[in-house]
């Protein structure tokens, strides 16, 4: 009995101790579980911190950079004057990405208008009107005035048309089509919506003139079906089609016969004297002269013809204005003072006259000052060194191997050299 009460005792108390013991191991095993935890997570944290500044140290720059872009991606345009809604004018330039185009898009936004440029880039480009690319009074359309078009003005400059040699007889139809059935289109639209317009005509409607100078009651001297027909006559048909909408249709038209005109953004082959000296003397070419050189031409500012453009949109002259700088220089002087003001070796060459060459090119501008009060202020060397610093910096860009659309050569093969 003694016994069988002992060895329960013992049991007992060996099942306590058992139990104890258990006890024990249980919490040495979970403190030392809680110990790996504990260690593994300031690892872990040691870890991600480290990992953590690794990516700081990666994003940090790229953040900086993200920066930089935002700032040089905000837009700053030119200064534009704060024009009351009743003075604010909504106005059409058609061919506003070319070079007069953008220098008048220039001036008008400036002087606080809202400014639709509509052009399809034939001649033109982005480049010459980016810098109002998303200001609230711009606005830039792809179209081709050859198509109607709709849209709300209160004025249009009517400017589409390619300009120079090369450029219009490259695709003679296209320049006729632009000229008269784009001509149509925009007088529609005026008379539709009763804008004012004004059409950018040519001295080229005098033809090869037996009058000097030109004035704007002269009829011209034109050949009909010679190469330079579908340009002159072009312009001469639009100016016919201005003046049927205003006797039928009582659209309010003005009309300019702009003469040689020369600046920044002016096409660097357009084939002109002043384009083909800079160009040779910038180039270290000989500058090319046909004949003797003393033929005359006359070249105004691109600034000047800008201003007389808004002055006559904005009077009362209906009939054609001759807006031109009627100064004189002989090829020869051209040439000399090209080559001076950029500073170039270039030698000047004499090659044999070329046919059909006008002796004379000047242009009447009595009308302007007269009805206008309008006459060209630019002096010619002040004019000229900004065309210079323009056509370098032009071919600082060709020679960066960025993208400049060269004009595109004449379809017509057999057109005679001349200088224009
Ligand atoms: N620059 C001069 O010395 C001069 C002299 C006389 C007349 N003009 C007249 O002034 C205007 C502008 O001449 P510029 O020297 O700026 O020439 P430009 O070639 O630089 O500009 C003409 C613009 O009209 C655009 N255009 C051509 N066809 C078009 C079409 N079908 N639809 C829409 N856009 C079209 C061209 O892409 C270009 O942007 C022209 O009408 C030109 O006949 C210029």
């Amino acid at each position: 009995m003694v016994s069988k009460s002992l060895l329960r005792l013992a049991s007992a108390v060996n099942r306590r101790r058992m139990k104890l013991l258990l006890g024990i191991a249980l919490l040495a095993y979970a403190a030392s579980v809680w110990g790996n935890f504990v260690n593994m997570r300031s690892l872990q944290e040691n870890g991600e911190l480290k990992i953590e500044s690794k990516i700081e140290e990666i994003v940090e720059p790229l953040r900086e950079k993200i920066r930089d872009l935002e700032k040089s991606f905000t837009q700053k345009y030119p200064p534009v004057k704060f024009l009351s809604e009743k003075d604010r004018k909504r106005i059409l330039i058609t061919g506003g990405a070319g070079f007069v185009g953008s220098h008048l898009t220039d001036k008008l936004m400036m002087d606080g208008h809202e400014v639709t440029v509509v052009d399809n880039f034939f001649t033109g480009r982005k480049r010459n009107v980016e810098h109002w690319i998303g200001h609230e009074n711009f606005e830039l359309i792809n179209h081709d005035v050859v198509e109607p078009l709709y849209i709300e003005v209160d004025q249009i400059y009517h400017l589409a048309s390619p300009a120079s040699p090369p450029n219009y007889m490259y695709n003679p139809i296209k320049t006729l089509k632009t000229n008269t059935i784009g001509t149509l289109n925009m007088l529609g639209l005026a008379k539709r919506v009763g804008a004012r317009l004004l059409l950018a005509s040519t001295s080229e409607v005098y033809g090869d003139p037996e009058v000097h100078p030109q004035s704007e009651d002269y009829w011209g001297h034109v050949n009909p079906i010679g190469p330079r027909a579908c340009y002159d006559e072009g312009k001469r048909v639009a100016e016919t089609m201005c003046y049927a909408y205003m006797k039928q249709e009582g659209v309010e038209v003005r009309v300019a016969r702009i003469f040689n005109t020369f600046g920044p953004r002016m096409h660097m082959n357009d084939g002109r004297v002043v384009s083909n000296f800079i160009l040779q003397a910038l180039q270290g070419e000989p500058l090319t002269v046909y004949g003797s050189g003393s033929q005359t031409r006359a070249f105004q500012y691109v600034s000047d013809l800008v201003n007389g453009l808004v002055v006559l949109m904005n009077s009362n002259v209906s009939s054609p204005v001759n807006l031109g700088n009627p100064e004189e220089h002989t090829i020869l002087e051209f040439a000399q003072l090209i080559k001076n003001l950029v500073g170039s070796g270039s030698e000047i060459q004499f090659l044999s006259e070329a046919q059909d060459d006008p002796q004379k090119r000047k242009p009447d501008i009595k009308k302007a000052k007269l009805m206008l009060g309008w006459e060209p202020v630019v002096p010619l060397e002040e004019g000229l060194n900004k065309a210079i610093h323009y056509f370098r910096k032009e071919l600082e860009y060709q020679a960066n191997n960025q993208y400049i659309p060269k004009p595109k050569p004449a379809r017509i093969k057999k057109g005679r050299t001349r200088h224009n």
